[in-house]
């Protein structure tokens, strides 16, 4: 039974076999490479490019600037190496270039790829070349690439796409349409670091993308959004930190689950905790058994029920009298919370926000009201 979802995110993690195979012998099963490019030439990088944000980073790094003839070799000498394990090839071109995609496609699965995923999604610097989010900005152009990749493969072809659209439902139904077995789903989400407010400047003066845990509630709905409507396989990234965080992506549907930025924190060795966590979670289950668990919960608005009405409730003993729930219901609420820190139910709406911040989580909004506090 196969208990292992994790696939090793295209990024700098895989930025050479070198650094596959040696993601392979720490415990990784599958990893999609940096992402291939014919006009490697052109991918200059600029230092630095990767920020600290809060929970994760921002980047502005360019795809692979290694020949497509060397990864070819290189795949070919990994395949012979690890035989079990999967490599994804990533692989981009200029949205119009369908000619380029295509003797990418050929090039990688000829060098022993067990997949290729078509990079329509990153966020900065290719899309100045027509390249990366310019495929997830126009979705003819993504269409026909993926139809052209999929004339001359013999793999699976996955699509990657940007969360930076109107709709990815709609872009993912037209690229499983056109072909697409597999929509990863989803690459960075684009952001700007921010400024010194001493000088006036950005610490980066392009827009970037934004990885890491942070942006695991953009990849969860997109995820769950596109294995609800579209109805196809979906491969995860986007904010996976630990076991848990996968979790929440199979209990969405996600058929596996890529990890970049956490590894780029703490090292391919954290691939031991995900199985570990992951096997110890499903007991006797298998991953299938919990797959899209929990999409059942996911609704309209217009279905939820308006006739309950909760209430703050404050656990007294662990309240610390911070008065941080009194403030913010009195400045941003109903003025619910006396100073005192007691609620009044008329005026309670149990709008959730004095649970928010409540530093030591001993509010919880509940229907057994008593007033006054207990
Ligand atoms: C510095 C950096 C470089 C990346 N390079 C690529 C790339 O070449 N191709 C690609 O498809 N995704 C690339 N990504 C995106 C990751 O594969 C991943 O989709 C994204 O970071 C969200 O997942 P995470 O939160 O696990 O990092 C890169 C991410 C980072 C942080």
């Amino acid at each position: 039974m196969n208990k292992d979802p994790f696939i090793l995110g295209s990024g700098p993690p895989t930025r050479t076999a070198e650094m596959i195979s040696r993601a392979f012998s720490t415990g990784w099963n599958s990893a999609v490479t940096k992402t291939i490019c014919l006009n490697h030439k052109e991918m200059v990088d600029v230092s630095p490019r990767i920020y600290r944000l809060k929970n994760g980073l921002k980047n502005i790094e360019l795809i692979s600037a290694l020949p497509a003839e060397q990864w070819a070799r290189e795949i070919n000498a990994l395949k012979e190496k690890y035989p079990d394990k999967t490599i994804i090839a990533s692989i981009s071109a200029e949205a119009n270039n369908t000619k380029a995609w295509q003797e990418l496609a050929v090039m990688m699965q000829e060098a022993g790829s067990n997949a290729l995923e078509l990079n329509f999604s990153c966020p900065h610097g290719l899309p100045e070349k027509s390249m990366g989010n310019t495929c997830s900005d126009i979705p003819e152009a993504a269409a026909s690439i993926t139809r052209a990749v999929k004339e001359v493969s013999k793999i699976p072809v996955w699509v990657k796409l940007s969360p930076n659209i109107t709709s990815i439902i709609h872009l993912a139904g037209l690229c499983v349409k056109n072909g697409a077995d597999c929509i990863t789903a989803t690459n960075t989400v684009k952001g700007f670091a921010g400024l010194d407010i001493s000088t006036g400047k950005p610490e980066l003066p392009v827009y970037g993308g934004l990885s890491g845990n942070m942006i695991k509630p953009v990849a969860l709905k997109a995820v769950s959004e596109i294995v609800s409507k579209v109805k196809c396989p979906v491969s995860a990234s986007g904010g996976v930190s630990n076991w848990q965080d996968a979790v929440e992506f199979l209990l969405l549907g996600a058929s596996s689950v890529q990890v970049c930025t956490e590894v780029m924190f703490n090292g391919y060795k954290v691939i031991d905790k995900l199985k570990s966590g992951l096997a110890d979670y499903l007991g006797e289950k298998s991953i299938d058994g919990v797959r899209g668990a929990s999409l059942k919960y996911i609704t309209s608005f217009s279905e939820l029920d308006k006739t309950v009405k909760l209430k703050a409730k404050i656990d007294r003993k662990s309240c610390i009298n911070c008065k941080k729930c009194y403030i913010s219901c009195r400045d941003a609420g109903y003025q619910a919370i006396e100073e005192d820190i007691r609620i009044n139910s008329e005026k309670c709406t149990g709008c959730g926000l004095c649970g928010c911040v409540c530093p030591v989580r001993c509010i919880e909004m509940t229907e057994l009201f008593t007033f006054r506090g207990t």
